[in-house]
């Protein structure tokens, strides 16, 4: 992995990404892939190059993959679970159709693809506890819908032409850097903003909502992980589970009071969230991810805990 394309590269994932591998690659081009209305600014576009990569559009991409001279692609545009829901149509166009011009442009010019799956591709009929890597995927969001097929997608492309297509099934993604957007896990996120602002929170999920989650540092780590894997160790390709902590509001709640004692939650329900919610597993099995490319999560609930209250406190106050 040397010259790097990352697609939605101003994104919640992407945004941090990049930086991890301008600093991984020195010496590479990792390039911002950005759409219009998204373009990246400070840093972001200061560190390197960025291009304007509509994933709907492959001429886009197969022009910047040819002028980078680009061998790795990360595919992170996608429409989160909730609202998802509300464009249904949209998120199918971004998430498996630009999923399929990514590869094509990778069988085309050789590049390997890392295209993120989720805990949302499970659904109401997979085992909720310690969810084994291969088993019952019936995910009843269309955001589930484009993640299993994106996963059968990118199997039959490395099966049927070799197209070295590997990725991770993310828990909810925990950071300070970049906000979530009209994702069901990002309650978990927003807690953490109310809590060092000094304000009630209002959580959208009732006790007892179980849930997969991690911290964006190991998240980074397993998406530069995987892809540098030893490919003849690799029995899966799309997707691996990857766990580090699983909780409910109440659980995250409480740690958080463990810092901040004068902290408050309160509940205000979401039906759509807690009825997506509901449908994922409680507690991802991450065996195969640790066997076959030794994956080993840093942060559990304290240490995140500890670090994302330390951060805000100095972006927010
Ligand atoms: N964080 C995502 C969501 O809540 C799940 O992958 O939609």
């Amino acid at each position: 992995m040397k010259n790097v394309l990352i697609i939605g590269a101003t994104g919640q994932i992407g945004s941090e990404l990049t930086m991890k591998l301008r600093a991984h690659c020195p010496g590479g081009n990792v390039v911002a892939g950005y759409i219009k209305g998204a373009e990246p600014k400070g840093v972001l576009l200061e560190s390197g190059p960025a291009e304007e990569v509509d994933i709907t559009n492959p001429q886009m991409i197969a022009d910047a993959v040819a002028k980078y001279n680009i061998d790795t692609i990360y595919n992170l545009a996608a429409l989160l679970s909730a609202v998802a829901e509300s464009k249904p149509q949209l998120a199918w166009k971004i998430g498996v159709g630009g999923l399929y011009n990514c590869l094509e442009v990778s069988r085309e010019k050789g590049c390997a693809l890392f295209t993120p799956s989720s805990i949302g591709s499970f659904g109401p009929s997979t085992p909720h506890d310690h969810t084994p890597q291969d088993t019952i995927q019936r995910p009843e969001t269309i955001y589930g819908v484009t993640k299993v097929t994106g996963e059968m997608l990118s199997d039959y492309y490395a099966r049927r032409f070799g197209v070295d297509t590997r990725s991770v099934r993310f828990p909810g993604l925990i950071s300070y850097v970049a906000p979530p957007g009209g994702g069901t896990t990002d309650y978990a996120v927003d807690i953490y903003y109310s809590a060092v602002k000094g304000e009630e929170f209002k959580c959208p999920l009732k006790p007892g909502t179980f849930m997969d989650m991690m911290y964006m540092p190991d998240a980074l780590r397993a998406a530069v992980e995987i892809m540098e894997a030893d490919p003849t160790r690799l029995k899966h390709r799309n997707s691996f589970n990857i766990a580090s902590m699983s909780f409910d509001p109440e659980i995250i709640a409480a740690k958080i009071k463990e810092h901040v004692p004068g902290f408050k939650m309160t509940y205000e329900l979401d039906p759509l969230r807690q009825a997506i919610a509901d449908s994922w597993p409680d507690s991802l099995d991450d065996s195969c991810a640790r066997e076959e490319w030794d994956w080993k999560p840093e942060y559990d609930l304290e240490r995140m805990t500890q670090d994302m209250l330390v951060n805000l406190r100095k972006k927010l106050l």
